[in-house]
């Protein structure tokens, strides 16, 4: 009889590696599991279930405490994550398992949170949603929900961004400077790293972005030297002041039309001080993008009050127009369009 049934599995085995249907889905079956794996984490964080799990709760304490009232659902998302071995089960206490849900949790998690957030709401969208772009709606207004996300994609990029930044502020001394659209605020904590001396303050259009930068520089104990107000470039308050030693101005190029940009540039001019420098740091429209960048490309082409990534040569004509007359352009990452451009 067990002979038997060994002959059985592998006849099973054989029919379905036979298959040609079935093998020509395979490449797929892996995408599949990520996708599901992508859609648990996205479910977790969203639910506020992340913090709970890693407690080692039964799932009545979980359902307790975390004010759960479908239990069908809260069963079916826990077979999931020990399915996936995200979750672990022992004695009918459940544990954090995956190292990809470890890595959301905490304060270092954040990034890869803000990551998960992106991928299931506004980039799924503009996927799901590209066809009827290409036959002629328009853009989507996801920035209203997505501000905040983008912002606390910031540090992702650090690594990247971070010899720029050593070369643009590290050993000059004081420093008075403006970050344009500061997101959370990252780059001038990383500025300030680099250099004690550097001061000043970041503006950013969205409301709820200037709340999330101000509240982390009270956190980083930066307030002092940082101020971050609401301000929109394209028409810049007098409350900035001017005489700026350095503006920075970190992925933000892609949120003004071609027909702005050359202005936004004279305006950051105006508020330099002689011989000051804007530091600019983008993803650029290049024939060598990676998937990175492209992906980010279609995002942006998408997004209403986003347009499409900047060429290069374009900019560098632009801050020419804009009065600017030294300028460098230095590849930030090997292989993909994301520059660092210094202007004088
Ligand atoms: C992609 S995020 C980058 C945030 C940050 N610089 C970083 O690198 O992490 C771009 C930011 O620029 C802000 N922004 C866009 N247009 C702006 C404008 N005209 N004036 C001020 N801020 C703007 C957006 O609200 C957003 O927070």
């Amino acid at each position: 009889l067990h002979r038997e049934g060994a002959d059985m599995k592998m006849k099973n085995i054989l029919t379905v590696l036979g298959n040609g249907d079935l093998m020509r889905m395979i490449p797929f079956l892996g995408d599949w599991k990520a996708f599901v794996r992508w859609q648990f984490l996205y479910a977790v964080i969203e639910s506020g279930l992340l913090d709970i799990l890693d407690r080692g709760l039964t799932r009545d304490e979980i359902m307790e405490e975390s004010g759960v009232r479908r239990a069908d659902i809260l069963d079916a998302l826990l077979d999931l994550g020990c399915a996936l071995r995200e979750l672990s089960l022992k004695n009918g206490r459940y544990q954090v398992r995956g190292k990809r849900l470890r890595r959301l949790q905490g304060g270092k998690g954040d990034c890869n949170r803000a990551l998960i957030e992106a991928g299931s709401t506004y980039y799924s969208d503009i996927y799901r949603k590209a066809g009827n772009r290409l036959r002629g709606e328009g853009n989507g207004p996801y920035l209203e929900e997505a501000g905040p996300i983008i912002a606390r994609w910031g540090k992702l990029l650090e690594p990247m961004i971070r010899n720029f930044v050593v070369k643009t502020f590290a050993g000059r001394g004081e420093l008075k400077t403006l970050d344009v659209g500061c997101g959370s605020g990252n780059n001038l904590k990383l500025a300030h790293l680099v250099n004690e001396s550097v001061y000043g303050m970041g503006i950013d259009y969205d409301e709820n972005v200037v709340r999330q930068a101000a509240a982390n520089m009270r956190d980083w104990r930066m307030d002092n030297q940082f101020a971050v107000a609401e301000g929109d470039i394209r028409t810049p308050s007098t409350e900035l002041g001017h005489g700026y030693d350095v503006v920075t101005m970190y992925n933000v190029v892609y949120y003004f039309t071609v027909e702005e940009r050359c202005q936004v540039f004279r305006n950051i001019r105006s508020l330099l001080r002689e011989n000051g420098e804007l530091a600019i740091v983008n993803s650029f429209n290049t024939r060598k993008n990676g998937w990175g960048t492209s992906n980010l490309n279609m995002a942006v082409t998408s997004i209403q009050g986003c347009y499409p990534l900047p060429r290069l040569d374009e900019t560098r004509r632009f801050l020419e127009e804009a009065g600017f007359s030294r300028i460098t352009v230095e590849q930030l990452v090997p292989g993909d369009a994301f520059y660092g451009i210094t202007a004088k």
